[in-house]
């Protein structure tokens, strides 16, 4: 279950500061708060002399309790200042909080610093308000700012962040209330974790002088050194790592590495996946090539008219919800700084709504609802309720995502590919089917396309949906097509009413210029995509159905007017993102894993050198795609990802396999 997270209980001082009620302690010196941020955490840090010696594409900084974010503005306000070659290309800010405050208490605390405005503001604008268990990321300054959200209790939080052997973090600031006030905070466990996590010559800063904190600190493995303390405090700590830790996160069979080099990547497919990782992989300045078969962008599954939007929750699944929930929130953030970039793109946050519309389904819905996820998410609504959310009378009670939306998923695709395509970074080929590739002797891969010269590249990414498993290698991956009809229907009263997205056993839209959209047949292994009349009745029929209105039973359709295309389907509804396994190795050499000892010594997962996929997106590729596309190019350069490693391990494209040799059977049934 994803736990839920309780926001802080606040007092204020008479300086106007926040207190926490829980701790009875400040969250930052009375006397200057942001003077004490800049002398404690970024001058002993000594980050602006180690930005200006070391050229660092990431640099990645990890803080002990958020707060009210001053700290991370402190620290985005530095890098502001600084000349471009005297800084990272790009920071990542890590903040685990355990009590996160709100939105208003965050603007009001930050309202005393008027140098932090602009950033404050934007800060505030993005600051998550569906507060639960996970990390959300935040991107600012075009990428070059990312911040991590973790929510939840640090030692748990730095127990599921994935890292690899070669570290995760360059720089520490340990925060949080005073150790006497919080001791169960300060622990040597959490001081073992943050040298585990450490990268080689990572530095840390506290404001605190405590002997057990100093001693925790050296035992750990760091070089610890005292300072004059800040204001009226006597003495604070500072020091570097000298023990590098070899400590992966990664299990061997999910292994996953960062890119050796990256000249050139190409991805297969110019629909929500593939533009997803264009967009992410241009804020990184990372060059790239999108090859798609037909002669435009999003004209496959991801040409709908309008895609209903939130997260897939599931009571029992943690790992399932808490992706949905970041790739959600994600979603969200990319359209607001899209059309603020001046993008248009359909949309409107009118909710979405689930309907109970018989036993079973409303079970289900229960069950959902057991767990306590916080009303900006979710909430469960009486029929009457649902009447009135909706405009339109309803016999059913039901679930409401007060946040869900629709959204034309071309419009996100054509906004991403025209970002990419501008900055000069992404380059898009129509008509080049892909039809099979090469892996070459200097580690680069030979694409190869019908009616097209060849072309070498450094990556290869394969987003071409339910069409990957023709592609050579990708034969056996785990992806079933479904095709789905869509009926288009246009607004008559009283069913230009509606107010929200319906869901039942399919699925309703308010109108988009004046056409709403019935969705949609579920079919699988059939890909025609001409329209049959007998689907379009179909839409309707479920929806008289589950809501027996009249209403409902007054609509007529046109059923010449609809679209159809096919999902690429995984069976555990999430998708593949992540490093394409050799199959051939894996059938042949790799030990089964269903022992202790054969886990111990197992060896890492064979892949095919520089090639990944993002694929298998389902029913649900509008939510999830540009988080995924994110994850892939935190992959690829080796950066900080925004989700644990339990989620990677459920997004790895070999995980079927996988889990097959952990039972003790073979890769694959035959
Ligand atoms: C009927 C229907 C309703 C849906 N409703 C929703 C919804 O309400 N909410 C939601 O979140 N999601 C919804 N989805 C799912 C969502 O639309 C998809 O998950 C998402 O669009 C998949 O994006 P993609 O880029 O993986 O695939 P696609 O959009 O299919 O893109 C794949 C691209 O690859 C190209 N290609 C294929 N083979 C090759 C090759 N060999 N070489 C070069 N290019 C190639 C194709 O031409 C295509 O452009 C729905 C899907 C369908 C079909
Ligand atoms: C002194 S405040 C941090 C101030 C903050 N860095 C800022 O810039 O405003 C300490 C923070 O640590 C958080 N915290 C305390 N214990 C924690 C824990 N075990 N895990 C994560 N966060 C914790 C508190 O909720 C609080 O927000």
């Amino acid at each position: 279950m994803v736990k839920p997270i309780h926001s802080a209980d606040l007092a204020w001082n008479e300086q106007g500061y926040p207190v926490a009620c829980a701790f009875d302690d400040v969250y930052f010196s009375n006397q200057d708060g942001l003077a004490e941020t800049r002398y404690v955490f970024l001058n002993q840090n000594q980050l602006p002399q180690r930005w200006y010696n070391a050229s660092f594409n990431h640099f990645t900084i990890a803080e002990s309790g958020f707060g009210s974010g001053l700290n991370f503005l402190a620290t985005w306000y530095l890098f502001e200042q600084l000349p471009e070659e005297h800084r990272p290309k790009q920071i990542n800010f890590i903040s685990f909080e355990k009590f996160p405050l709100e939105k208003r208490d965050i603007e009001q605390t930050l309202a005393h610093w008027g140098e932090l405005k602009p950033y404050a503001e934007q800060l505030i604008a993005h600051y998550p308000t569906i507060l639960t268990q996970g990390c959300q990321r935040l991107v600012f300054a075009n990428g070059r700012i990312n911040l991590d959200l973790w929510f939840g209790d640090i030692h748990e939080s730095l127990q599921q962040i994935p890292t690899s052997s070669s570290g995760l973090v360059d720089c520490w600031y340990l925060d949080g209330f005073a150790p006497s006030k919080n001791p169960d905070m300060w622990t040597q466990a959490l001081f073992d974790q943050m040298a585990s996590l450490s990268r080689n010559q990572a530095t840390v800063a506290t404001f605190t002088a405590a002997g057990f904190v100093r001693r925790g600190l050296i035992d750990a493995g760091f070089r610890i050194e005292k300072a004059p303390g800040f204001g009226r405090k006597r003495e604070m700590l500072h020091g570097q790592i000298e023990r590098q830790s070899t400590y992966s996160s990664i299990p061997p069979w999910f292994y996953r590495h960062r890119a050796e080099q990256i000249d050139e990547v190409a991805i297969i497919g110019a629909g929500l996946a593939g533009a997803s990782l264009s967009y992410a992989l241009t804020k990184r300045g990372i060059k790239h090539h999108i090859y798609e078969s037909e002669n435009a962008a999003a004209t496959a599954a991801s040409g709908n008219r309008q895609g209903a939007i939130y997260p897939l929750l599931n009571a029992e699944q943690s790992t399932l919800s808490e992706f949905f929930i970041s790739a959600f929130t994600y979603l969200n953030q990319i359209i607001q700084r899209l059309r603020a970039k001046g993008h248009y793109i359909a949309s409107e946050q009118c909710g979405v709504l689930h309907l109970g519309y018989n036993e079973k389904s409303a079970k289900k819905l229960a069950k959902t609802a057991q767990a306590q996820w916080p009303e900006a998410l979710i909430k469960p609504i009486s029929a009457e309720q649902a009447s009135n959310i909706a405009g339109l009378p309803l016999e059913h009670a039901g679930l409401f995502y007060p946040q869900g939306l629709w959204a034309t998923p071309a419009d996100v695709v054509q906004a991403m590919l025209y970002e990419a395509v501008s900055s000069g970074y992404g380059n898009v080929h129509y008509q080049h089917l892909l039809t099979h590739w090469q892996p070459l002797a200097d580690g680069k891969i030979e694409l190869h396309f019908a009616n097209q010269s060849s072309k070498k590249v450094s990556q290869l990414v394969v987003c071409n949906g339910y069409q990957i498993t023709q592609i050579p290698a990708f034969e056996k991956l785990p992806i079933t097509p479904v095709r789905g009809q869509v009926t288009h229907l246009k607004s008559t009263e009283p069913l230009n009413n509606l107010q929200t997205v319906l869901c039942y056993d399919g699925y309703l839209t308010p109108a988009h210029h004046q056409i709403h959209c019935i969705g949609a047949t579920y079919q699988r292994l059939q890909v025609e995509r001409q329209l049959a009349n007998e689907d379009s009745r179909q839409n309707l029929q479920a929806l008289q159905d589950c809501i027996d209105q009249s209403w409902t039973h007054q609509i007529a359709i046109d059923e010449s007017l609809g679209r159809a295309a096919v999902r690429a389907t995984v069976r555990d509804h999430l998708p593949l993102m992540g490093p394409v396994a050799n199959i051939d190795a894996l059938i042949r050499e790799y030990p089964p894993l269903n022992t202790h000892k054969s886990r111990e010594s197992a060896p890492q997962l064979p892949l095919l050198k520089n090639v990944y996929t993002l694929s298998g997106l389902g029913a649900r590729g509008v939510t999830s795609a540009p988080l995924l596309g994110e994850l892939l190019a935190c992959e690829l350069t080796g950066e900080a990802a925004p989700v644990s490693q339990a989620i990677l391990d459920a997004l790895h494209p070999a995980r079927f396999w996988v889990r097959r040799l952990l039972r003790g059977q073979p890769a694959t049934r035959s």
